[in-house]
């Protein structure tokens, strides 16, 4: 389980931290959090000793997608993302980044491709993005791709990890967030399921924000999350 530390300050990141001591977590770092608290934050989770998922979604030329790769090599986190949409060679050059900045002490994080997110529905993506078919067709096609450019798995949906599995073979990891707890508000995710379907449909991660974060007690709604999964 990893959890989305949606926040804006690293007082209140750390403060949930303080809350879930001797649980083990994997943690997320999304963009609210990295663009007030920065590398130095992350840099001190790792030192704290816990697995980081830096959750940028790069999407930008190659170039530019290779150095971003190796900065975030340089932190030493153990997964980081880059859009799917970006293409082919665009998910390569983030692979480049890695192996350049890549060493003893910081070894080679996994390297995840975004596919749709989890917000978006079949509307969203014929009529605004402009991609026809299905989200799950979608999904694959962005799978299959990101597969083809050598990235360790992908981030989707629950709903489309079986297909994934079946089309990309169950060594390609998934990373699924739209995971909403038994009673929990689904917010702005569409395609969402709970933590213990999830795991069923065969996902390796599963990433949970709101659920934890915006909670009143998140020690106990962790704790009633891994009742769940038990
Ligand atoms: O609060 P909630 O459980 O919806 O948080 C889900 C987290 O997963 C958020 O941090 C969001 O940015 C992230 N995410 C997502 N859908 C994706 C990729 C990442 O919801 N496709």
């Amino acid at each position: 389980m990893i959890v989305a530390m949606d926040y804006a300050t690293a007082d209140e990141a750390q403060s949930l931290l303080n809350q879930l001591k001797g649980i083990p977590c994997y943690l997320k770092v999304g963009m609210q959090l990295f663009y007030a608290a920065g590398p130095s934050f992350v840099l001190k989770l790792k030192e704290q000793g816990y697995k980081v998922f830096l959750d940028l979604k790069m999407h930008d030329i190659p170039n530019t997608v290779k150095g971003g790769a190796a900065s975030i090599t340089r932190l030493g986190v153990d997964m980081f993302n880059v859009h799917a949409a970006g293409g082919k060679k665009m998910m390569e050059s983030a692979l480049e980044g890695v192996d350049q900045a890549a060493n003893h002490s910081n070894p080679k994080p996994l390297v995840i491709g975004v596919t749709q997110l989890t917000s978006t529905n079949v509307t969203t993506l014929n009529e605004e993005i402009g991609i026809t078919g299905t989200v799950e067709d979608s999904v694959l096609q962005y799978a299959k791709l990101a597969q083809s450019a050598g990235l360790d798995g992908v981030v989707a949906s629950p709903l489309e990890v079986k297909n994934i599995k079946e089309q990309n073979g169950t060594n390609f990891v998934t990373v699924t967030p739209g995971i909403r707890p038994i009673g929990s508000n689904a917010g702005d995710q569409s395609r969402i399921m709970t933590p213990k379907e999830a795991f069923k449909q065969g996902t390796d991660y599963i990433v949970i924000g709101r659920p934890i974060t915006a909670s009143d007690d998140p020690r106990k709604s962790v704790e009633s999350i891994i009742e769940e999964l038990k």
